[in-house]
């Protein structure tokens, strides 16, 4: 083994398709993947793998100083990959706290830690950020986001990814640790967590229940499918430059409405219900708080830079999507009755 990474919120959506990325395209590394298990957090999500050589999880809280220093000590990581957040808008809306504490507080005890192991030779080393597009705030009908555009959070979530994007960076400057940070448009895909608008979609309209619009659905937001965005984090862990911020996008955007009568469509097909029949379940509910316009991502940089482009187009990848959760509905029933939690019990506590 010649490097041993840290991926945190492995168990996540996003995580866990960075963790078979790397677990399977880097046999030579050694992957710890650390993730508290939150709601958020499913092991199923990992099934297919857990039996490798190269991977390991590790179930902890990046809240935890002590913990988390032991940690470093334990490995001496030559690499992090940091994903683990709140990273919900709505719940961020409804309990701030928690995010301050696990997107900040958090993201500071990994620097720390990061630090202190590396000060002395920080050559090879890299601490990479994961963040969001919602940082730039919201943008009019006109214009998408740059890596220079203004920081402009408008939601406890934002904000808090904001924060820990500013510690990350003045962890550069003042310390001149190796890193970089990557800020990302909404994805889509396989093992998404059914509070999301598409999960939560694709879900109710199985169950033919209503599928509710925020508002007039008329919010925007640019959609890319998580395995590209997988693959753009490894190109950026492995040959970005430190100290950088890269944009990734699916240069893909929707309003919200489209996007469901587009999903009703590809859901009537694939369930053989008469076209229009999933469509009428749309059901326009209360808008959220302050809830941004409009995300588009300009990723011109990564394109040109670093030579990531997407390899979907968004009509193969709803349709990829959607034939994922019809093969693995017991994924969602086990989120649904909470058994998924005792996956991690069977197959690391009891065994
Ligand atoms: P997710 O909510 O599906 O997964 C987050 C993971 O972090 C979970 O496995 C959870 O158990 C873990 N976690 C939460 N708190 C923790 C803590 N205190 N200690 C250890 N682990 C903890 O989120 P996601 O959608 O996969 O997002 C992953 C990252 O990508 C986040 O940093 C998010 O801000 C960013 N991001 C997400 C999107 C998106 O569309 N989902 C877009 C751009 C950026
Ligand atoms: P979401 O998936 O929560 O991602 P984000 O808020 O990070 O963009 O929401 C995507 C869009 O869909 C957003 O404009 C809010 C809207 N939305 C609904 O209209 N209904 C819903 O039930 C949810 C969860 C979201």
């Amino acid at each position: 083994m010649n490097k041993t990474i840290l991926i945190t919120g492995g168990a996540g959506f996003i995580g866990s398709h960075v963790v078979r990325l790397f677990v399977t395209k880097y046999p030579d590394y050694k992957i710890i993947n650390l993730d508290a298990l939150t709601y958020a957090g499913n092991l199923e999500n990992l099934k297919d793998i857990d039996h490798l050589g190269n991977y390991n999880f590790v179930k902890g809280d990046i809240r935890d100083t002590e913990f988390i220093n032991s940690l470093f000590e334990k490995y001496q990581f030559d690499g992090v990959v940091h994903l683990a957040a709140e990273s919900h808008v709505d719940r961020s809306i409804a309990n701030p706290l928690e995010f301050i504490q696990t997107n900040i507080v958090g993201t500071m005890n990994l620097l720390n830690s990061a630090r202190n192991i590396w000060k002395d030779n920080m050559e090879g080393k890299r601490f990479y950020h994961i963040s969001t597009d919602e940082v730039y705030g919201s943008l009019g009908k006109e214009g998408m986001f740059v890596e220079t555009t203004p920081y402009d959070p408008r939601s406890p979530y934002s904000a808090s990814k904001a924060s820990s994007d500013h510690l990350v960076r003045a962890y550069f400057h003042t310390y001149k640790l190796p890193v970089v940070i990557s800020n990302c448009s909404n994805n889509y895909g396989p093992n998404h967590f059914p509070e999301k608008l598409i999960p939560l979609a694709i879900n109710n309209i199985k169950n033919s229940k209503p599928i509710p619009i925020y508002g007039k659905g008329e919010n925007v937001r640019d959609w890319l499918f998580v395995k590209d965005h997988a693959s753009a984090i490894d190109r950026i862990y492995h040959a970005g430059r430190n100290g950088e911020t890269y944009n990734i996008g699916g240069n893909n955007e929707w309003t919200n409405i489209d996007l469901i009568h587009k999903l009703c469509e590809v859901m009537d097909s694939k369930l053989n219900r008469p076209a229009g029949t999933s469509a009428k379940l749309i059901t326009y509910v209360k808008d959220r708080a302050g809830h941004d316009l409009r995300y588009a991502i300009d990723s011109t940089k990564l394109q040109t830079e670093l030579g990531w482009e997407p390899s979907l187009q968004f009509e193969e990848g709803i349709e990829k999507t959607v034939d994922w959760y019809l093969a693995n509905q017991e994924w969602m029933d086990h989120i649904m009755t909470g058994d998924y939690e005792k996956y991690y019990d069977d197959q690391y506590v009891k065994r």
